[in-house]
């Protein structure tokens, strides 16, 4: 394993070689209409450049011919003090994407606790100070809420998801502070996404959260990437981007259309490695 770069995030990505649209499992996904692989490349690449230059370290995963949505690594595992908790796909078109990810983890020296039920990752299990926020209703079930706390020692937050097109938490809710578990969480979400119960449960946990309108959300615009300064996030993005510079954080715009035509934005390109064992 690598060191963690000073100050740096670690993060796993997967190069899209093999990104198609090829079958339809979300509502952004339409197979008959055309995708341009090359730049899905481009867009990806231009998102790691970025982490880079922003002083975090990028560990790449091998992508796997015929696995179109193995880009998507938030999906591929959750890391939580140096614990890998597994994942296990809800849809077949997913499944070989689980034991890819799961061995890269065991070849690197994790430590690695299997899923036992359907439960898709850092998409839907986001670590948030010193909690997880987990979603469910579409992808990742209640019982992999239940095994996700023991595995990971944390308290974990169900939250419903109650719009097909924000399937996973991640598309409705960013957390900006405190992914790394340190320091308060502070988050932004679309209350929409959600049942009015788990809205409740954000206002009550997160009363000062910033709000994302529908627009944003609709462009993935909260499917971001923040250290805890700068948010990495869809360019389209643009009231949303200007709300968090309000609230002090640096923003960065990706553009990440092409990955958007599989239901995914710069997050979902992006696991958060985060280490255990003391203070690294
Ligand atoms: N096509 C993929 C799916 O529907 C997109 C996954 C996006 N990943 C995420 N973390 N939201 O599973």
């Amino acid at each position: 394993m690598t060191m963690d770069s000073v100050g740096g995030r670690r993060y796993l990505m997967c190069r899209p070689t093999y990104f198609a649209v090829s079958y339809k499992i979300n509502p952004w996904m339409d197979p008959t209409a055309p995708y341009d692989t090359a730049l899905a490349i481009e867009q990806w690449t231009r998102l790691r450049e970025t982490f880079l230059e922003l002083g975090h370290t990028v560990e790449e995963i091998d992508p796997l011919p015929g696995l179109p949505d193995m880009v998507f690594a938030a999906n591929g595992a959750t890391v939580v003090d140096g614990t890998v908790l597994a994942v296990q796909f809800r849809d077949p078109e997913r499944a070989d994407e689980g034991p890819a990810y799961r061995s890269w983890f065991e070849r690197a020296g994790y430590a690695v606790h299997e899923a036992k039920f359907v439960n898709e990752g850092e998409g839907d299990l986001m670590l948030a100070g010193d909690v997880v926020l987990a979603g469910t209703g579409f992808r990742t079930t209640h019982a992999a809420h239940a095994r996700a706390q023991e595995v990971l020692g944390r308290p974990v937050i169900t939250l419903q998801l109650v719009d097909p097109r924000f399937y996973h938490l991640d598309t409705a809710l960013c957390v900006l502070s405190g992914s790394d578990g340190t320091g308060p969480a502070k988050i932004a979400y679309l209350p929409e996404a959600f049942s009015p119960g788990s809205q409740a449960v954000l206002r009550l946990l997160f009363p000062d959260a910033v709000i994302a309108s529908v627009a944003d959300a609709e462009v993935l615009g909260l499917n971001a990437v923040s250290d805890g300064t700068t948010v990495v996030l869809a360019s389209q993005a643009v009231e949303l981007a200007a709300a968090l510079r309000e609230r002090g954080y640096r923003t960065i715009g990706v553009d990440m259309s092409e990955l958007r035509k599989a239901g995914g934005g710069a997050k979902c390109c992006t696991l958060e490695l985060r280490p255990g064992g003391g203070t690294s």
